[in-house]
């Protein structure tokens, strides 16, 4: 079960590991919000539907995709368990969940992509100041096959992270990205991250790449609105997992807003704090296209591997799969407004 991979990855773990993989910004109001918010929106289910036969299946980036799930980018994955970034691309590939690799993947990106031939997989893109260290990410990421580039753009440095500071929690496993630059502490690292970046800059990584582009981190709609403007095939409405800037909205609260400013030109895609197959369900009621969970497949990987982050994917589609049928929507694509209702607070 997804609940106790995390109790059993808090003892596994060392504390400061844990306290990277586990921590959010500040006083982590949003990183408890992420998870809270998705029980603020309540199921309202439909009765004496036939739901003998459910269809997971959804549209993004104009492929037909099994299940809505996606493995969010998290970085530094050989610090949680030696299968490091290949034992999830292995997990997301058995599940039919895309992967996105993060730039700072422990594991040259080709690698990765060797151990699973053809499986869908997305590149997620961090700009650093030495923009050379970007562009040769994103021919690592051309090379090793990768079907998207997923620019993070909530990351003009580090948040405030407390637990992190504290532990003086430092790297056993070098980044492929900066594994030259020596042993840098985490706060180096995070200055590493180009402040300057701004809209302009969007669409040369997306030419660079000759892949279609998808921008992470948007909570606001007019940002939501720009993004559409500025030629991108998607966004992640996304805080970071509260990794950021304490008390920002969660993914669950700014959806709304979001697509209706979107108006389906674009993917609309949603995480933080998705740990249930039914939290996947509100989030394309209410119109997001599929969703990205990270720390669930952490604790998985963490527990045991490749298997475990498989084990905490099936968890997640399986129950998505059954909240179709008590919810009377048997085609994930019929999910809509009319299935949720916000709890009086
Ligand atoms: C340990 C950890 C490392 C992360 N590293 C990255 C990263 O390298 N790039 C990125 O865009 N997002 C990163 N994120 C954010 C995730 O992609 C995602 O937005 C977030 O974890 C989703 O929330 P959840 O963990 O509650 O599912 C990281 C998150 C965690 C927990």
């Amino acid at each position: 079960m997804t609940h106790d991979f995390e109790a059993r990855a808090a003892e596994l773990l060392d504390a400061g590991a844990h306290g990277y993989f586990a921590g959010g910004a500040g006083d982590e109001l949003t990183l408890r919000d992420n998870e809270a918010s998705w029980g603020r929106v309540a199921l309202t289910p439909r009765v004496l539907v036939d739901v003998a036969h459910r269809d997971t299946s959804v549209t993004l980036l104009g492929r037909e995709r099994a299940h809505p799930f996606l493995v969010a980018p998290t970085a530094y994955q050989l610090e949680a368990h030696q299968d490091g970034e290949t034992g999830t691309a292995r997990a997301a590939a058995a599940t039919g969940s895309i992967m996105v690799l993060s730039s700072q993947t422990t594991t040259d990106p080709r690698e990765v992509a060797a151990a699973v031939g053809t499986a869908d997989r997305w590149f997620q893109l961090y700009v650093y100041r030495d923009r050379g260290l970007s562009h040769d990410l994103v021919a690592a990421a051309r090379e090793g096959g990768y079907e998207a580039l997923v620019i993070t753009v909530d990351f003009p440095f580090g948040g405030r992270r407390e637990r992190t500071e504290r532990s003086g929690f430092t790297l056993s496993h070098p980044p492929f990205v900066d594994g030259l630059a020596g042993p840098l502490s985490l706060a180096e690292r995070h200055a590493m991250h180009d402040p300057t970046l701004t809209w302009d800059d969007i669409a040369a990584f997306g030419e660079a790449s000759g892949l279609p582009v998808v921008l992470k981190g948007i909570l606001h709609p007019a940002d939501a609105a720009r993004a559409v403007d500025a030629g991108v095939a998607g966004i992640v409405v996304s805080n970071h997992g509260g990794r950021q800037l304490d008390t920002v909205l969660s993914g669950a609260d700014a959806l709304g807003p979001v697509v209706e400013a979107v108006d389906g030109r674009i993917d609309v895609l949603v995480d933080g704090g998705i740990r249930r197959g039914w939290d996947a369900a509100k989030a394309l009621a209410l119109g997001a296209d599929a969703v990205l969970v990270g720390r669930p497949v952490l604790w998985g990987l963490a527990c045991e591997g490749a298997a475990g982050a498989q084990q905490a994917l099936e968890q997640l589609v399986e129950e998505f799969d059954e909240t179709l049928g008590l919810l009377g929507c048997p085609r994930a694509r019929d999910l809509d407004g009319s299935y949720v209702t916000r709890r009086p607070s």
